[in-house]
């Protein structure tokens, strides 16, 4: 299993200079609202991923008026010890350390220290647009397959250029069939490469998901995801040529992986319009928990789990179904804050868990 011992954040977000050891697998983390419990999560996050989870700019996440951040933790693994140093000087090139050594490319740190997250928020993966579960999809698959990641990058960029050529095209009112058809060859081979990882992830993770919902919910209902593209109908070689007419009058590219997405059904039926809100929970959990399945199998260790104010608006059953797998059948270290001391120490006791609790 990944654990991670401690962690240093200075001038990260309303940290000054503050740091935490850690010595026990569950870790209550608690305090008044705005005391700090999600940047501290955030903190642990962002050296797993180089990045924040929750703000795209670092000007957001260093310290009002301070120059830069520091975040620093001790993680360690099956079989070593890592060492993590994240600097970041407002206005230059953040510097990314693992045991010393710098990267010259912060993609290559992903998946190292592999972590599922699980904040508020993220009930958009299930009501809001099929970005956020193509986000869901590809943070799971880049930490299991670092060519995924690349192949996205490349993608996102290629796809970028078509689109900028498409308004281009129509701003200038004359066509560049050839350069559109360069484009085109170079979007086939990442695209088909994202979509055959998606296709095979999502096989394994579809029948997890329901599982999970079941042990969640403690419930039979009968809920569906299938993964769906366009690419299940036909060779985006082939769909591009096809759409090419329409793509020009939208001046964007109406056909790839980027419209992929998984639909959510319950009884049938749309899941975000009939679902109720502990059922929505419940499904967010249950897609989380599959992610964090998955990669277990494929690192064979457990990742970090980092639950964010998961208790609010659950009720028992669901609370006790869900603490209880992450905490006792699950041999991973985990984090979990909450606003009532008392209720996460009641709740640990009733389960029997021995806990860290951290008070902020
Ligand atoms: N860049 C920043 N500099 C200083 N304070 C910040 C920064 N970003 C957020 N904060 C402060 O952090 C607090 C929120 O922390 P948060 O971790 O969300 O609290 P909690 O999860 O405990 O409710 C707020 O008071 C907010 O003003
Ligand atoms: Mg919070």
């Amino acid at each position: 299993m990944l654990f991670l011992k401690k962690i240093t954040l200075t001038h990260f977000k309303n940290y000054d200079i503050k740091q935490f050891d850690f010595d026990k697998k569950v870790v209550g983390i608690c305090g008044l609202n705005g005391k700090g419990k999600t940047n501290l999560l955030d903190a642990i996050y962002y050296c797993c991923f180089t990045k924040s989870y929750f703000s795209s700019s670092d000007a957001f996440n260093t310290q009002f008026n301070k120059e830069g951040f520091r975040l620093e933790a001790a993680f360690e693994n099956i079989a070593a010890k890592q060492h993590v140093i994240c600097i970041h000087r407002n206005g230059l090139k953040k510097e990314f350390y693992l045991n010393d050594v710098m990267y010259d490319k912060l993609s290559e740190h992903i998946g190292l220290l592999p972590t599922v997250i699980i904040a508020p928020d993220d009930i958009e993966i299930i009501t809001g647009s099929s970005e956020e579960r193509r986000k869901y999809l590809d943070a799971t698959i880049c930490q299991l397959d670092s060519e995924y990641l690349l192949n996205l990058i490349k993608y996102n960029k290629i796809l970028q250029h078509r689109n900028s050529h498409l308004k281009q095209e129509a701003a200038q009112g004359k066509i560049n069939e050839s350069l559109l058809e360069i484009l085109d060859q170079q979007l086939v081979e990442p695209a088909n490469f994202i979509y055959n990882k998606r296709i095979d992830f999502t096989k394994k993770l579809l029948p997890l998901i329901d599982h999970f919902y079941k042990q969640i919910a403690s419930s039979n209902e009968f809920i569906q995801v299938s993964f769906d593209s366009k690419l299940n109908n036909g060779k985006l070689d082939t769909l591009l040529i096809e759409n090419r007419q329409k793509d020009r009058a939208l001046q964007r590219t109406s056909c790839g992986i980027h419209k992929d997405d998984l639909i959510l059904q319950l009884n049938n039926q749309p899941f975000k319009s009939i679902a109720s809100q502990g059922q929505r929970k419940s499904l967010l959990f249950a897609l989380k928990l599959a992610e964090y399945e998955l990669i277990k199998e494929g690192k064979g260790f457990s990742p970090l789990l980092l639950l964010d104010d998961v208790f609010e608006k659950l009720d028992d059953i669901r609370m006790k179904n869900l603490l209880d797998w992450v905490c006792n059948n699950n041999d991973g270290q985990v984090f979990i804050t909450d606003t009532h001391k008392d209720r996460l120490i009641n709740e640990f006791d009733k389960l029997g868990i021995n806990g860290q609790i951290i008070e902020l």
